[in-house]
């Protein structure tokens, strides 16, 4: 009998990132130790194809005989001697269109206005990244690296899980083409076993990936932007997705494990299990389940079981208590063949086409933000660390729940999720249900099931068949997939037409985008259907911009500004917070993102402009609007600056999001009046503009509880230096977003500031991306250096090693600013 217990548990996990290791001199790797996944970041090299010219596509498809014999024909560049030293080191996660120069051609044909009078070059689509059949010497790329297994590898299966490859990866392992993959978002796996080399002879792994044709209409990167892992198990052993738990807040844990038998043998095993609580007090422990299985060669076994946990303590958004499940597989001789840990949290769903969305039995409106996944710097390839804080920029403005918005996210985004308390729509990208698109769907609710912070699958977003008949057959045959993988979620679509048509009679919970003067009367006639909204909002507005700039792209950061088929904030939270049959919303976007830039959808502009925060996460103002009506803390956010030179005596608006219950405003020191603030709404006047201070008094029951100011700042004269983690882990791949802000002589931030920031690091530690958030700019991510805008600028920092690591910026005529961090 196995004795498992918490230790067992624990380390199973704990991610093992490092145990890679480096050759001395070359690029060629040595797999040791006997951790079975083992992160594959590092080591690789890369080098651009080409989409038409085999030369410089290292001779992949020279003549017919590209699949003619496998191992010899692929390519030349597959053999272990070729020499890429020419090819550039990279780490990945990896995305070399936020490398590309933005690229500006001339339209093929001339931009005509839509009915709307919007222009939309489909060239801003990318944000003007140099991709697509039109740059056939950027959109094609390789990446290649060599490794080693160790002797005691002999016998065991060796796969590689590729987490996202954007997108067409084609996977050659020692000349063989092993695996093709079409989708930008969805994970694969290739077993690697019978090409490889388990002596000393260097294995080869080569990834072609061919981002020319996209899947979107937004920014979607380039190359191996998520982890790779190398995965080693005994030949009975269990497979990926290999376990699903369903928890019920009673304490029930049903689970069902799958083990694989890839042996010529029929092997009888036994699969143990037990469940526990994965932060303290760990008191909590199932009883050890064991079944005993039999299994045929070269095929899978299947056991169930259920665990029960007396009183278990609830996944909540307040406190998202995580639980582990340890399974263990044990051979007849009681040797151990394989062992994992599955999360889980034991929370209970439910949405009420009256009341809106439940979570553990108690309403929950659903404060949401969709978002894709690109970031200042370091495009669409996010370390894990960013991940995070960019899901914590969200949280503190009050969010709980995040819609993965239009593709399935990188499993440790949802990993966050879990442990921060974020409730998550998963979307798949295409509604199709072609084998493809239904594949696509298998492995997004597969990889994703246990994860508690995951309450509804998303089968589509704004489809053209949404309402016709052709759409409800194809939603029905994704909804009866969903409901064998999953029986535990309902499923949505997020339709802009049609409603009450074609998928409407098909989906679980209806989700709006934008259209919300239409929700009433849909309820009405639908009352039985619970509705969300999956896009709301849209505000567009440029950080730290007041005054509307079409010749320069620029829209103020009041909330005014929305394109024809959105509204402002004030527009639909006010609504959506009133009725309690809306279970909620989700606000495009919580972040800027690059590509479809809007509302200015042509040059120079790169970015769109619907954030809540920009690019790099800096807040904009109406980040303080949901702050205010979102969480429950005083708050009081005054703006906009006070540096209007050139317009004295002329009116400025002045605007505080509060949730106070009066507002007054002092103009240098007079009070311009006290404003009673009605519940999600701005308060607001009217301020003939002179030099000096704002600043605005909160009051709560007479009593006055916040102060915010702004005041005419001087010339610039230091850059200061702000992070919000300093220690960091050093582990190949932790970062932390240094703020760069420039102030006066008095230290007062200069709002208008441009100063060129150089960033430079001592220590084990590298910059491996800067942004400004200014959706108009065409300096380079990659880079040391970024112009403030607006004031501000940001440099992501990476570790390199252990030790300290101090961040200085410079810029000319101002005094520098430092942080220091620590890696260990
Ligand atoms: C929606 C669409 C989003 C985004 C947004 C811009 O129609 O689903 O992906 O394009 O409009 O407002």
């Amino acid at each position: 009998m196995l004795d498992l217990n918490r230790r067992h548990l624990l380390a199973g996990t704990a991610a093992t990132f490092v145990a890679v290791h480096a050759g001395a001199s070359q690029a060629q790797e040595r797999i040791v130790g006997d951790d079975r996944r083992i992160r594959f970041d590092t080591g690789w090299r890369f080098a651009f194809g080409h989409l038409n010219d085999v030369e410089k596509d290292f001779g992949y498809g020279a003549d017919q005989r590209t699949y003619a014999k496998q191992g010899i024909d692929a390519t030349p560049i597959a053999k272990a001697d070729y020499d890429d030293s020419q090819w550039r080191p990279v780490t990945l996660p990896h995305d070399w269109a936020v490398e590309l120069p933005f690229v500006h051609k001339e339209p093929k044909a001339p931009l005509k206005a839509d009915d709307h009078g919007a222009v939309w070059d489909p060239a801003a689509n990318h944000g003007y990244k140099p991709l697509g059949r039109d740059y056939p010497e950027t959109s094609v790329g390789w990446y290649r690296k060599t490794f080693t297994l160790d002797a005691a590898d002999k016998g065991k299966r060796i796969s590689l899980e590729f987490d996202g490859v954007f997108r067409d990866a084609m996977v050659v392992i020692n000349g063989y083409i092993v695996k093709r993959n079409d989708s930008g978002y969805t994970p694969f796996r290739v077993e690697l076993n019978d090409f490889l080399n388990t002596d000393d002879t260097p294995n080869t792994v080569l990834v072609r990936v061919d981002a020319s044709l996209g899947e979107g209409w937004f920014y979607e990167g380039a190359g191996i932007y998520r982890h790779v892992w190398l995965v080693r198990t005994n030949p009975v052993h269990i497979p990926q997705y290999g376990v699903c738990v369903r928890a019920k807040v009673d304490g029930t844990v049903e689970v069902t494990t799958t083990v694989r038998n890839d042996s010529d043998e029929t092997r009888t095993v036994l699969v143990a299990s037990v469940a526990q609580a994965l932060s303290r007090p760990y008191d909590i422990q199932t009883p050890q389940q064991s079944k005993s299985l039999q299994i045929a060669p070269w095929s899978t076994g299947t056991v169930s079981e259920t665990h029960t946990i007396p009183t278990p303590r609830l996944w909540s958004l307040e406190t998202p208590n995580l639980y582990g499940l340890m399974t263990l597989v044990q051979d007849d001789k009681e040797n151990l063949l394989d062992s994992i840990t599955t999360r889980f949290g034991f929370r209970d769903i439910k949405f009420d086409a009256q009341n809106g969305f439940f979570l553990n039995g108690k309403p929950v409106k659903l404060k949401g933000t969709c978002n894709h996944q690109d970031h200042a710097g370091v495009g669409a390839a996010i370390p894990d660390a960013l991940q995070r804080w960019r899901l914590q920029q969200l949280k503190d403005m009050g969010c709980n729940a995040y819609r993965a918005s239009h593709n399935p996210p990188a499993p440790e985004l949802l990993d966050l999720c879990d442990e921060m308390g974020i409730l998550v729509i998963d979307e798949t990208r295409m509604m199709t249900s072609s084998p493809e698109g239904l594949a696509q769907l298998e492995t997004l609710i597969r990889r994703d099931r246990n994860h508690p912070s995951v309450i509804l699958w998303s089968i589509g977003n704004e489809e053209p068949q949404q309402g016709t008949e052709r759409g409800a057959h194809i939603a029905r045959t994704m909804k009866r997939l969903c409901n064998d993988l999953d029986p535990t979620r309902l499923i949505t679509a997020a339709m802009d037409n049609g409603y009450g048509e074609g998928i409407t009679e098909v989906i679980d919970v209806i989700g709006f985008n934008y259209r919300d003067h239409l929700i009433d009367d849909f309820h009405a006639k639908h009352p039985n259907l619970p509705i969300i909204g999956t896009e709301t909002a849209s505000t567009v507005s440029t950080r730290g911009e007041y005054i509307k700039d079409d010749a320069a792209h620029i829209v103020p950061a009041y909330d005014t500004v929305a394109p024809w088929w959105a509204t402002t904030a004030e527009g639909w939270w006010p609504h959506f917070d009133a009725k309690p049959y809306i279970a909620g919303g989700f606000i495009w976007t919580g972040f800027d993102y690059r590509g479809e830039p809007t509302p200015y959808s042509e040059w120079p502009s790169i970015s769109s402009q619907f954030g809540m925060l920009d690019t790099c996460g800096f807040p904009k103002d109406n980040y303080y609007y949901y702050r205010a009506w979102w969480r429950p803390e005083p708050l009081l956010h005054l703006f906009p600056h006070w540096n209007w030179e050139g317009q004295e005596g002329k009116d400025i608006s002045v605007w505080a999001h509060s949730n106070a219950d009066e507002v007054e405003l002092f103009v240098n020191g007079k009070s311009a009046g006290r404003k009673t603030v009605t519940k999600d709404l701005h308060v607001e006047w009217t301020v003939s503009y002179q030099p000096g201070k704002i600043e605005a008094f909160a009051y709560k029951s007479g009593k006055v509880i916040l102060k915010d100011k702004r005041e005419t700042a001087g010339t610039p004269a230091k850059v200061v230096l702000t992070t919000d983690r300093t220690a960091l882990k050093n582990n190949g791949m932790d970062c932390t977003v240094i703020k760069a802000e420039v102030f006066d002589a008095k230290g007062r931030p200069v709002p208008k500031a441009d100063n060129l920031i150089k960033f430079v690091v001592s220590g084990p530690g590298t910059v491996i991306g800067v942004g400004n958030g200014n959706p108009n700019s065409h300096e380079a991510d990659k880079a040391s250096e970024r112009q403030a805008f607006n004031g501000l600028c940001c440099a992501i920092v990476q570790v390199t090693g252990a030790g300290g690591i101090t961040v200085a910026a410079m810029a000319e005529g101002l005094a520098g600013g430092k942080v220091v961090l620590k890696s260990a």
